[in-house]
């Protein structure tokens, strides 16, 4: 319970902040508000600790702390004394607006990022390919970490291998060997923050600035992000049903000394198409033959549902031309930021010494962890029960749009990943996307254009429906919502 006491001082044993800093709190707030001035006298230790119901070392340890802010000062055998030197409150207040609203100094040029804002509860969202959050294993993830922690916590709460928890990259190394056909070993792969991380540790190794980087006109923007931070100039290569298309590359490699190219093959980001063998062998043929970095961005690998799993560029790359990029945001969860690359060794050592002076290592407890849940086999189950679930709501999802709207909106079930493409506009009649989706988020549904991945920023008549975050009934709503907020014909 709190305590009232003079000019409403109040600490609370039950808080988290130590009782000296709530106190020294308290008071530099009285003379923030100006109930108390400069030079007015603080009550003595003794008398302090005594209505407050706290040890007069409490109060000694609050006087100390705010003397050495500056809001108090003790004269020997006087007391201690509001300091005369503050600046008035609202002198203050104008000073504080002025150093939160301008910047004294030049920046660089802003980048585009994604949001990841936070809808209330009853909205759905559409816009993204992440897991359910109710369906994470958290109890399995919490009993892991804790037995790490117990364990081992005084090997890994301390500095370590900047590539990652051996333990980890084992685990992956094998997955990887056994499930994608790559030949790596724990030692070919670094583990990352989440693929954002790998992909500006790989933007910081290949790009000078100035240097050329394609990428697909359709995709990621944060990917795009992390090269233009890296100083690239991207350049652009149209994407099909069949992917990216690589006759398009081999021809930008003509003109321009590219020096990598972002793709990605398995299910193309945004528009889920799957990139045959012949069009994967052309590109590991024209990347080997202009010297081209192609970085495979493999971020929902697991999640295919029909027939068998393609493999990787990766488990081809003979020329070592390859870097492999993935992830456990879409396996377990993008709040973890584990992600990894698989590259040729001495590109993996390059990465290693960035990563040695812009983040040091990751979360070595957490990775550690995780590793468990890979020994144990807990994450291969978890990833079937996912696959089931997310096929389940893909059909759903499909079934819900063709049902709800299917006079406007064509969509066929993807084969794999955690969204749909649904081509939007029925016999030539052009529709207001962005006017949909404003109206759509008055209806407690979110979704948008996919204009938002392209590269121009052109319209694209297409959306990028995520059908991994909500069940089957959440998904029909969420599509009845939408067909209430197309404009009226
Ligand atoms: C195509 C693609 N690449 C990379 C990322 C980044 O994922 P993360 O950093 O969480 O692994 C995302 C996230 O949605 C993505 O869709």
């Amino acid at each position: 319970m709190a305590l009232r006491r003079p000019f409403s001082l109040a600490v609370d044993p039950a808080e988290e902040l130590p009782l000296y800093l709530q106190l020294a709190r308290g008071i530099a707030d009285a003379i923030r508000a100006g109930r108390l001035r400069a030079g007015d006298a603080l009550p003595g230790s003794r008398t302090m600790a005594r209505s407050l119901g706290v040890n007069r070392n409490t109060v000694l340890s609050a006087y100390e702390e705010l003397a050495a802010e500056g809001w108090v000062v003790g004269r020997r055998a006087s007391g201690t004394f509001v300091a005369e030197d503050l600046p008035s409150p609202l002198r203050s207040r104008r000073a504080q607006a002025a150093t939160a609203a301008t910047v004294g100094f030049a920046l660089a040029s802003p980048i585009e990022h994604d949001t990841f804002p936070r809808h209330p509860p009853g909205v759905f969202v559409l816009t993204r390919g992440t897991p359910d959050p109710r369906l994470l294993p958290t109890i399995e993830l919490a009993r892991a970490y804790r037995r790490v922690l117990q364990k081992d916590g005084r090997r890994l709460l301390v500095y370590g291998d900047h590539r990652g928890h051996p333990g980890l990259r084992l685990g992956l190394a094998e997955m990887l060997s056994s499930a994608r056909g790559l030949t790596v070993t724990a030692d070919d792969l670094l583990v990352t923050r989440g693929s954002q991380n790998a992909l500006d540790l790989i933007a910081r190794a290949l790009v000078t600035p100035g240097d050329v980087v394609a990428v697909e006109a359709l995709g990621h923007p944060v990917v795009r992000a992390a090269f233009r931070l890296a100083g690239a100039r991207l350049r652009s290569v149209p994407v099909d049903p069949h992917g990216a298309c690589v006759g398009d590359l081999e021809r930008l490699a003509g003109n321009h000394r590219i020096r990598a190219f972002v793709v990605t093959p398995h299910h193309q980001f945004p528009t889920t198409a799957v990139m045959p063998a012949a069009r994967r062998m052309q590109l590991l043929h024209v990347a080997a033959q202009h010297r081209i970095a192609v970085i495979e961005d493999d971020y929902d690998h697991e999640f295919h549902y029909e027939g068998r799993p393609v493999l990787p560029l990766a488990s081809a790359d003979s020329a070592g031309v390859v870097i492999y990029v993935g992830t456990l945001s879409k396996v377990l969860a993008p709040g973890l930021r584990l992600g990894y690359v698989a590259a040729p060794r001495p590109f993996v050592d390059r990465i290693a010494s960035i990563r040695a002076v812009t983040d040091i290592q990751g979360d070595l407890v957490m990775e550690a962890a995780v590793a468990e849940l890979f020994a144990s086999g807990e994450l291969v189950r978890h990833v079937g029960r996912m696959r089931r679930i997310y096929r389940s709501r893909r059909d759903a999802l499909v079934a819900a749009v063709r049902r709800e709207l299917g006079n406007t909106v064509q969509v066929e079930a993807p084969p794999g990943g955690t969204a749909v493409w649904a081509r939007v506009g029925s016999d030539g009649e052009p529709i207001d996307i962005d006017g949909w989706a404003r109206r759509g988020e008055q209806h407690r549904v979110i979704f948008r254009s996919a204009r938002a991945y392209a590269f121009d920023g052109a319209e694209v008549n297409h959306l990028r429906l995520g059908f991994t975050l909500h069940d089957e009934d959440e998904l029909a709503t969420a599509v009845r919502r939408m067909a209430a907020a197309l404009p009226a014909r």
